[in-house]
């Protein structure tokens, strides 16, 4: 790649702090070796999510200065749900504070009796745990190649179609309560899911009367990627990519701090009024606020609706797929193994390829995320057998398909000069990969462990 267009100015700038390797010893070991638990501004480049981490434009930030707060009603409400209908040409469109309210109004709506079983691509933590809390039974079931790091394929978030009809085959249809497709699939390393898998997975879903839902948080990469590589696509614009993609759904969940580079907000949307409406809107009720507002300021709902257009712009999404193909091709010069094609907002670092000594239960993705920040003061996170719960049935860890630490990559935040630092501190990394150490877990919590786990490194 010869360079990447920024199609963007800096306006105004944030300082960050450069540390010393010793100081950010002594950070990481007060924070019990949990990144989560460092103080952000003792952190350089901060890749520990894209979630609500964007820099917003002029135009965002204008658009809130007329943000109408009205409790009902509000125009800046009238705003959003104007553009999100155009952009996904749903007839009900419900904000939320995050994608997280969203799959919490969605799922006890659609699991209608314990025990049912939603099938996804993939199921991010969040949509996993709130499938469970509604007392449905979550089951993954991503194409083979995805979970092959090396394999270098265009759709690796795909459905396997052959093993969603096997699946609802045993089951039985009736203890099947929906199926969701992650665009793009976080889990897997942000890697996107084609117009056909997508065609084929509605195919399914109809013939069994199945609602099929979209986890849709980083739906405008997704549109990209098919632009750039399914066939039939290249001169078709995102707008029509995503019109076509969310036309072979029901119900979408978003969370708008992705694509819609905000930070903050969601929305949950219902392509026919008449199904579910109601229900939607008795939960976000009582649970987020009154359905024009839906736990938002009026001005996170017009940033939203700006926010919304500007994540659809394809010069913008070349920048911003270009940034994570740029950093991919950096760390192939300095030999560091990662999750092929790089993901759409995220490069996924294959740890357990990277530190073959480290067995999984001294967590390979842990370890190179601590490493990373002794470096360089770079924070990214474990995705792999540390972020996996233990089993609540047994009690035993679980192992994860893969290994990763994840570099999330910000939108609009950083420059290729930062690209350029992550990629030589793991270039610095790999020179003494067979020195890091793996990490054992001195305190956890029951659910959701990586957030709050203390660990320290063994020997
Ligand atoms: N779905 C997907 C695919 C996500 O990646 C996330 C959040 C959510 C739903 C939940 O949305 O955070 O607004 O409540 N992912 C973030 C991440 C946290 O770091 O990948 P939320």
């Amino acid at each position: 790649m010869k360079y990447i267009p920024e199609p963007f100015k800096i306006k105004m700038v944030e300082p960050i702090k450069v540390t010393t390797e010793e100081e950010r010893r002594g950070l990481i070991a007060a924070a019990d070796y949990n990144a989560f638990s460092l103080k952000a501004e003792d952190v350089y480049i901060d890749l520990l999510t894209d979630s609500g981490t964007g820099a917003m434009s002029d135009a965002q930030w204008a658009a809130m200065l007329m943000g109408d707060e009205s409790y009902s009603g509000g125009r800046s409400y009238y705003q959003l749900i104007d553009t999100a209908k155009e952009i996904f040409g749903y007839e009900y469109i419900q904000p939320v504070h995050q994608g997280r309210a969203a799959e919490k109004v969605l799922f006890p709506v659609l699991v209608e009796r314990p025990g049912q079983t939603v099938i996804a691509n993939t199921f991010f933590d969040t949509t996993r745990a709130h499938v469970g809390l509604a007392g449905g039974r979550p089951i993954d079931c991503v194409c083979p190649e995805g979970l092959d790091s090396a394999l270098d394929a265009p759709f690796k978030g795909n459905m396997d179609i052959a093993t969603l009809e096997a699946t609802i085959a045993d089951l039985g249809v009736d203890n099947v309560a929906g199926i969701v497709m992650t665009i793009t699939n976080n889990s897997v390393g942000g890697q996107p899911v084609s117009m056909a898998n997508m065609r084929a997975t509605a195919e399914i879903a109809r013939r069994h009367h199945l609602p099929l839902v979209i986890d849709a948080a980083r739906f405008a990469e997704n549109a990209f990627f098919i632009k750039q590589r399914e066939e039939g696509y290249a001169d078709k614009s995102t707008r029509e990519i995503t019109r076509e993609f969310f036309g072979y759904a029901d119900i979408f969940t978003m969370s708008a701090k992705k694509d819609a580079i905000t930070n903050m907000g969601g929305l949950l949307g219902v392509k026919e009024e008449g199904e579910h409406v109601p229900d939607v809107k008795s939960l976000v009720i009582a649970g987020e606020g009154y359905v024009t507002y839906g736990g938002l300021s009026g001005r996170d709902l017009a940033a939203l609706a700006v926010g919304l257009g500007e994540g659809l712009d394809e010069s913008y999404l070349a920048y911003r797929v270009g940034q994570s193909a740029y950093l991919a091709a950096r760390l192939d010069e300095v030999g560091i193994p990662y999750q092929r094609p790089a993901g759409g907002h995220a490069v996924f670092i294959d740890a357990g390829r990277l530190l073959p000594h480290l067995p999984w239960n001294q967590y390979p993705g842990h370890a190179l995320a601590v490493e990373l920040y002794v470096e360089a003061g770079i924070r990214s996170c474990d995705i792999g057998s540390f972020l996996m719960d233990r089993d609540p049935e047994t009690g035993l860890e679980q192992r994860a398909p893969l290994e990763f630490t994840r570099l999330a990559i910000p939108r609009r935040v950083y420059t290729q000069a930062h690209l350029d630092v992550i990629a030589e501190a793991l270039g610095e990394v790999n020179k003494r990969a067979d020195e890091v150490k793996g990490y054992q877990i001195i305190s956890e919590p029951k659910v959701l462990r990586h957030f709050t786990s203390k660990l320290r490194p063994i020997g």
